[in-house]
């Protein structure tokens, strides 16, 4: 687990300069998969994985990055910071401060020290915690307050118009928005959100698949581009459809014919998505568990059959699951394509649950997976202050 004091030392010993620490998270999300771009809904939930981010100012104008995972240390002019991303750890952090100085942030001399223990290409959004943990520290340290919502927007900038990754909000508005032992529903059109309490007796056990997971890749660009091709063509017909959060499954009956078939399928799950997750978070707030493992179960068939994105080691991942003691329900979670799965599990049953999972998969697929019993964490905030950057 994340250590505030070690991080602390860390930043001491290597900068001579007392840091303020900021936290940011990593995510699983329950349900609502590639709905984001479509101005559509999602529902996850902070974890307790994170990054932490160490910042003090320095008087030599130097911006100096240190990353503890890769024992790497990128020192910059703070005048002229790199344009462009470089294929390395430290395209995240400089994304977000090339998209501070858009916005007219004068970014002086600093120095930050980044250690984090979201699994990396797991699918549990490591790159939108780093990006959030360094907006929050350097925005924090020049005094710029900017709500939970603004400051996902400029990590998701950031990752699209830097890294150069095509994702959507929810990775990083969860990060920064996220609420200690709560789901959050989150209106992709709008942003606005509501919160569903995940009682004490549920636990989320994450297993990963140890099979790598990217949404640089071709595969996720290769999904959005069919979403968008399948409203652009409803879109001719009903003009006001501009994205598929506004299209209906009879819109697809009607003029499917028209989009190729690769189009249909990925619509299809978008569309029906859409539906499962409101009908998730409205299970979720009334307190019907089966519900929700059910709305799961549809989930994983539609994105692993229409979507398909799912893997061999996924799709087993959640098969061997179905019939171990305590399950609610059980999904692929994130961008696709390898990745953890995401277990509701009865509490009292998930270290059983988990040991059984993984001894299952080991035997099944060759492959020693991750398995991890996480709850719902809080979003961003500066370690030691109750203050988050809040919502709105
Ligand atoms: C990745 C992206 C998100 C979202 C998911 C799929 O995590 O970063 O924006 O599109 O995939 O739901």
């Amino acid at each position: 687990m994340h250590d505030p004091v070690a991080m602390r030392a860390l930043h001491l010993s290597r900068f001579k300069a007392e840091p303020a620490i900021f936290v940011a998270p990593g995510r699983v999300n329950l349900i609502g998969e590639h709905t984001d771009y479509a101005e559509g809904f999602v529902m996850p939930a902070a974890i307790d994985f994170a990054t932490l981010a160490g910042i003090s100012p320095r008087a030599d104008g130097k911006v100096v990055l240190h990353a503890e995972n890769f024992s790497e240390e990128r020192t910059f002019d703070a005048a002229d910071l790199p344009k462009e991303a470089s294929k390395h750890w430290s395209d995240y952090p400089l994304g977000v401060l090339a998209v501070l100085a858009g916005e007219g942030v004068r970014i002086p001399g600093l120095s930050l020290t980044l250690w984090g223990d979201v699994p990396l290409s797991s699918g549990l959004s490591s790159s939108a915690s780093v990006e959030v943990a360094t907006a929050l520290a350097v925005t924090s340290m020049l005094g710029v307050r900017y709500t939970g919502s603004v400051l996902a927007r400029l990590c998701q900038r950031a990752e699209n118009e830097f890294v150069g990754a095509n994702c959507g909000i929810m990775d990083q508005f969860i990060s920064a928005n996220g609420a200690e032992d709560h789901a959050l529903l989150l209106d992709c059109r709008d942003l606005s959100f509501k919160l569903a309490p995940i009682p004490p007796h549920v636990a989320l056990v994450i297993a990963n698949t140890m099979v790598k997971h990217s949404v640089a890749g071709g595969e996720y660009t290769s999904r959005r581009a069919q979403v968008e091709e399948a409203a652009a063509v409803i879109g001719r017909h009903r003009p006001e459809v501009r994205f598929l959060r506004d299209a209906t499954l009879e819109d697809l009956a009607r003029w499917g014919s028209e989009m190729s078939p690769n189009a249909v399928k990925r619509a299809r799950h978008v569309i029906s998505e859409n539906t499962r997750t409101v009908a998730a978070a409205d299970a979720l707030l009334k307190g019907d568990l089966s519900k929700l493992g059910r709305l799961m179960a549809e989930a994983h068939r539609s994105y692993s059959q229409d979507f398909e994105a799912s893997c061999v080691e996924a799709d087993a991942m959640v098969a061997l699951a179905q019939d171990l003691p305590g399950l609610i329900g059980a999904r692929l979670t994130g961008g696709g394509f390898g990745g953890c799965t995401i277990n509701l599990v009865e509490r009292e049953h998930a270290a059983e649950f988990s040991e059984e999972l993984g001894a299952r998969y080991a035997t099944e697929t060759g492959i020693v997976p991750q398995l991890m019993i996480c709850h719902a964490s809080r979003g961003a905030h500066q370690e030691g202050s109750l203050v988050q950057p809040g919502g709105g």
